[in-house]
């Protein structure tokens, strides 16, 4: 397998992309990846690929641009190269949000970057809590999905909480929550949220009890903080015990750790899908690593064996 496969990094998360790569016995290839003067992406594959199953580990975390780019010109050059088969390995995948037209006059980024990366020549996408599963359907290319829920599990079945609820921020978390849920052998609580701006949420009711058990609010994307502290002050307002929050991907912007520090969350835990710079570390933020699991899919996707019984 050694010798077949190739993992290479651009620069979003080289971190994670060692990790993977330890996590598999394997090294990182060489690649130059930086910026001609005016910041146009300048790459340079520094080994022979010809043949060979590649795999470009590259998140589109901020910043965004430079990192959907970065992973663009990636691929052309790995194309070109005569590699084998490209798998773009994108454990967060940015531009999510606008899945729909949800407003006149909007456009559906999700796809747009679906087409970008399908027009680039990738072979095939692996990637992680997706904002929405149905985004697998803008890729007309294999994708593989993995859910980061077995990781949050182990970690939350520790705390030995016997009170325990799971909370979805709204209606449209309210599977994964209850996924959640019955692996924790948890209760179910939703938070009955309107989304005023982009920016701004309003929290207008709870469905379900939670007085005095401890909670997790779980969500698949913490950006400026800003649905997650509505949701927890409301939580602790109506008698929550400790509030734990679970979301996948950490982008963290804004103002997000101070208003975290703030507030009554008790742990926020996250996974590594996007880097945690030092300044935005803080004792209340745990990252979980997902590179184990990504490497074994990497394996399974190598060798063609089932992704899915990770999940059964
Ligand atoms: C909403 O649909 C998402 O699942 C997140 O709740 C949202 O994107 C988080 O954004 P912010 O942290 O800026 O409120």
């Amino acid at each position: 397998m050694k010798e077949k496969v190739c993992v290479f990094s651009g620069n979003a998360n080289r971190e994670l992309a060692l990790n993977i790569c330890k996590n598999m016995d394997f090294k990182l290839k060489e690649a130059m990846v930086t910026r001609f003067s005016e910041g146009e992406v300048r790459v340079q594959i520094k080994d022979n690929v010809r043949g060979k199953d590649v795999f470009i580990i590259q998140p589109t975390c901020p910043p965004v641009n430079d990192n959907i780019m970065e992973l663009l010109v990636m691929i052309d050059a790995l194309r070109r190269a005569s590699s084998g088969r490209i798998t773009a390995v994108v454990p967060y995948f940015g531009y999510a949000r606008q899945d729909r037209k949800d407003q006149p006059r909007v456009p559906i980024t999700a796809k747009l970057i679906a087409n970008l990366l399908t027009n680039s020549g990738v072979d095939r996408i692996l990637t992680m809590d997706l904002h929405a599963g149905q985004i697998q359907g803008f890729f007309d290319i294999p994708l593989d999905h993995l859910y980061a829920i077995g990781i949050f599990v182990d970690y939350f079945s520790k705390l030995n909480s016997k009170n325990l609820c799971v909370v979805s921020p709204d209606v449209g978390g309210i599977k994964m929550a209850r996924s959640y849920a019955k692996r924790l052998n948890a209760g179910l609580a939703i938070v009955d949220k309107r989304r005023i701006s982009p920016e701004q949420t309003e929290v207008m009711n709870i469905l379900g009890e939670i007085k005095d058990r401890d909670v997790v609010l779980v969500d698949d994307i913490i950006a400026t903080g800003t649905s997650v502290i509505e949701a927890v002050n409301f939580l602790k307002k109506i008698g929550a015990g400790n509030i734990y929050v679970a979301i996948t991907h950490g982008i963290l912007s804004g103002s997000a750790i101070e208003k975290i520090k703030a507030s009554p969350i008790k742990e926020l835990v996250i996974t590594d899908t996007i880097p945690l710079p030092k300044e935005k570390q803080c004792s209340k933020i745990k990252v979980l690593s997902v590179a184990g699991l990504l490497a074994e899919a990497i394996k399974r996707i190598h060798k063609e064996e089932s992704i899915s019984c990770l999940f059964d």
